[in-house]
């Protein structure tokens, strides 16, 4: 095992960001796996391979990688977003495949905390590679998609980010009721997208009664996306009794707890790691009283209605002081609208 020239720091920075790119593109396909992207670079630092986890069953990431790069990944470089997995599951080792398939260095984003799949990095270190663990690179327009599934593993329960669409005035519906459609186009096909990347969208009954959703994701022609999350109502009222309403719902298929909690430790038992709660304003009151909001999706419109719903329907907290705070990840503008990433 020599001394191997290490790659230029730009080289592996640049690798770091397409192996990002390549886990981005699987979420929400991965469950309970983590969506975790491999590149793996030749001996010159080229790029020779690109994969991302397959779905649970399947080959992890640096495997499809090592699958792309044959025999040109000997002597290279592995650079993966998550440290590889030790263990024997449902597929063999990764680190293994990396020292089998001759790769001399191996660069990290994440140490793995799951207990049982952790150990890979001292096992390729012990084998001769040279490995270490890296920053996440501060590149505009990349998504760490692993963020998730890492709190995931340490909270023993989904990640939860809270969607809603907002008036710049902070209202979701007029007083007459309606809401659809606050914002425009570009902002609603994005919601799509966003779903089509998630375990399960939530949401409670009264919005099911309300507006009777599908809670599916579409592509902007309206064909349904590959991946549909679970559809999942919260609330003990029975929407099999209600007549003429959450017809969608009781059409596609839906799954309902009677608590926030015993939500979130049904979906995690069944293999969800990220999900999405899409309102309305009692449910979304609950999850943040409950201290289970990790992120917020702001969807804010340029529309003002002076009154209406709000977001919340209760107070949170009888003073300033004591408000839940979160912090911007990310503005992105859409048509008009703007949508605003929190995290806590
Ligand atoms: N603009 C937006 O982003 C947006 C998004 C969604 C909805 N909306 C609007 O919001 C309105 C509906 O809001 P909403 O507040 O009436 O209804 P909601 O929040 O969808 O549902 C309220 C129901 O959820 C259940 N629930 C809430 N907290 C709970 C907890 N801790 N444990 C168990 N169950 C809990 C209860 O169901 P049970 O009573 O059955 O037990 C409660 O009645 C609609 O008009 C809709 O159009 C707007």
């Amino acid at each position: 095992m020599g001394a191997k020239p290490a790659i230029a720091e730009s080289v592996a920075r640049s690798a770091l960001v397409e192996a990002m790119r390549a886990g981005d593109s699987v979420r929400g396909l991965t469950s309970p796996n983590p969506p975790v992207g491999a590149v793996i670079l030749n001996a010159e630092g080229e790029i020779v391979g690109v994969g991302a986890t397959q779905p649970p069953g399947s080959a992890h990431a640096e495997i499809m990688a090592l699958r792309a790069a044959g025999e040109r990944a000997r002597g290279g470089t592995a650079v993966v977003t998550l440290e590889p997995c030790n263990h024997t599951g449902r597929t063999g080792p990764c680190s293994q495949a990396l020292i089998a398939a001759g790769i001399a260095a191996v660069d990290y984003l994440h140490a793995d905390p799951n207990p049982v799949a952790t150990g890979g990095a001292a096992a390729l270190a012990a084998a001769g590679l040279k490995v270490r663990q890296v920053s996440a690179p501060d590149a505009a327009g990349v998504s760490d998609a692993l963020i998730p599934w890492l709190l995931s593993v340490r909270e023993q329960r989904p990640h939860v980010t809270l969607k809603f669409a907002q008036t710049l005035d902070g209202f979701t519906a007029a007083i007459d009721g309606t809401s659809q459609w606050i914002t425009g186009t570009q902002a609603r096909q994005w919601v799509h997208a966003d779903r089509a990347r998630r375990d399960a969208i939530i949401i409670g009954t009264g919005t099911a009664f309300a507006d009777d959703p599908s809670l599916t994701a579409r592509y902007p022609d309206g064909s349904l996306s590959e991946h549909q999350p679970r559809r999942v109502v919260i609330g003990r009222r029975d929407l099999t009794a209600a007549g003429d309403v959450a017809r969608n719902l009781r059409r596609l298929g839906y799954e309902q707890y009677p608590s926030v909690e015993e939500a979130l430790v049904g979906l995690y038992a069944e293999g969800a790691r990220d999900v999405l709660v899409e309102g309305g304003a009692g449910l979304a009151s609950a999850f943040l009283e409950a201290d289970l909001v990790d992120a917020i999706s702001a969807y804010v419109a340029p529309v003002l209605l002076g009154a209406g719903r709000g977001v919340l329907d209760r107070a949170l907290v009888q003073t300033l002081a004591l408000a839940p705070r979160f912090h911007r990840v990310e503005t992105i503008a859409l048509g008009e609208d703007v949508l605003i990433e929190y995290a806590r």
